[in-house]
This record gives C-alpha cells, structure tokens and sequence, in this order.
C-alpha cells in the first residue's frame, strides 16, 4: 500500500476529490494518510480532519529559506514513510533539492492544458484570468509530475474543457475543476500507487489495469 501525502493552501476541493475517490475504492493500492497545510487556515484542513487524516500545517515563513523548507518537509515526509506527494493547490514552490528528493513521487494538478498558461506567477484563479484575457476556446487541467522546473515535469494526463461566451475566471476555474481536475487527480493517483506509470525519455506511459480491457497505453 502507497502511502499518500496531500499538499494544500487552500479550499481543498481537490482533497475532497481524492478523499471521495478512496472512500469509493477508487484509489486502489493507495491511502492518504497525511495532509500537510502551508496556511493554517486552508479549509481543506477541516476536510482532512472530517475525514480522519492526520494534519499538519508547515508554513513558508517560519522557515529561513526555501531550502529549509523544503528539507523540513521532506523529513516529516520521510518519517511518515511518505511514497507518493500530490500537490493539490500547494501555493509554495518547492525546493530543488525536495523535487530531486521525491523525484518522480511528486503529482501536481494544475489547471490549464501545459504549457499554456503555466509556469512561476500562474497559479489559481490567475490562470483562468489569462486564459480569458488571451481569448482561448478550450483551456482545462494537467496532472503531471514535479520537477525543478515550475510545471515543467513530465505530463502524466491531460483534459481539455471549453470556454463559454460570458464565462467569469470563477466560473471557469468551477468548470475545469468539475470536468478536469477532480476527474484526472484521483485517477493518476490510482494509476501510480497500482505501479502503471513510468517514465521514460521525459514522456509518461500507463500501462492498461489487469481488469480494464477497454483502457489502452497512454490513456
Ligand atoms: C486548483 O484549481 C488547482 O489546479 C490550482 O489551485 C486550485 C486549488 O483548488 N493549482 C494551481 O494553480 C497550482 N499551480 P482546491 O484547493 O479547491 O483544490
């Protein structure tokens, strides 16, 4: 059994997405046991703890550095024998020595199809806002894993969602959440506690679940 830590700053809809997930049987191979806090008033703290999952709030500015951070957390990480960490709406970027030190362990759930609208300053609603103001007509969610590299690891599942006419950066950020990211989270955190994504040559594959003749690699 993997045993999962979920990272978060804010309102934790994507938490509430892999708790529900869980309590379903839909995360197979995989138990969230630790969900880490960078603000102490992030509602997805009142989520983990409806749902019995041991919190923790580690905030940025109680540390000297990024560096110190990053090796704080990996340590309480590593204490709880941490195997895989999902970043779901985490607003503090991480050290490179925490991503070199989970490497290929980190998922992240960003809202925009990358490399759109991604990268240091996208984060959030911010998103939403430039994909508006840029006029596009489908935007959506990728999960992917976490590098050095703000939003630059390798991407693990993509899904597109489409701007309406008269669409309000909220209302989008609700659409992508609801058609998107509460969809692909649960179902690449399953995939990767079952052992079916590797990694090879900066590109991700999946192999098919023993039980799913319809899903093919890559899907
Ligand atoms: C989500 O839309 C997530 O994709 C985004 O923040 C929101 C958090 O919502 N993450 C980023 O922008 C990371 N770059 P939640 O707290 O309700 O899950």
């Amino acid at each position: 059994m993997v045993k999962i830590a979920v990272l978060v700053s804010g309102g934790g809809t994507n938490l509430q997405a892999l708790i529900d997930a869980e309590a379903a049987g839909n995360i197979k191979n995989g138990e969230i046991c630790a969900v880490v806090a960078s603000r102490p008033d992030a509602y997805a703290i009142t989520r983990a703890k409806q749902a019995f999952i041991p919190t923790y709030v580690m905030r940025r500015r109680d540390y000297g550095s990024a560096e110190a951070y990053g090796e704080a957390l990996g340590d309480l990480l590593e204490q709880l024998g941490i195997g895989l960490v999902v970043l779901a709406g985490f607003m503090t970027v991480l050290s490179d020595a925490f991503c070199r030190r989970f490497q290929n362990r980190i998922i992240n759930v960003h809202p925009s199809l990358i490399p759109s609208f991604c990268g240091e300053g996208f984060y959030g609603l911010r998103v939403h806002e430039a994909a508006l103001q840029k006029g596009v007509k489908v935007t959506g969610a990728t999960v992917h894993f976490v590098s050095e590299v703000v939003d630059g690891g390798e991407i693990i599942a993509q899904k597109a969602v489409a701007v309406q006419p008269g669409d309000t950066p909220e209302v989008l950020q609700k659409r992508v959440m609801r058609e998107a990211e509460w969809v692909l989270l649960p179902r690449a955190v399953s995939q990767f506690c079952e052992g079916r994504i590797t990694v090879q040559d900066g590109v991700v594959y999946i192999a098919a679940a023993d039980d799913d003749e319809n899903e093919g690699e890559n899907r």
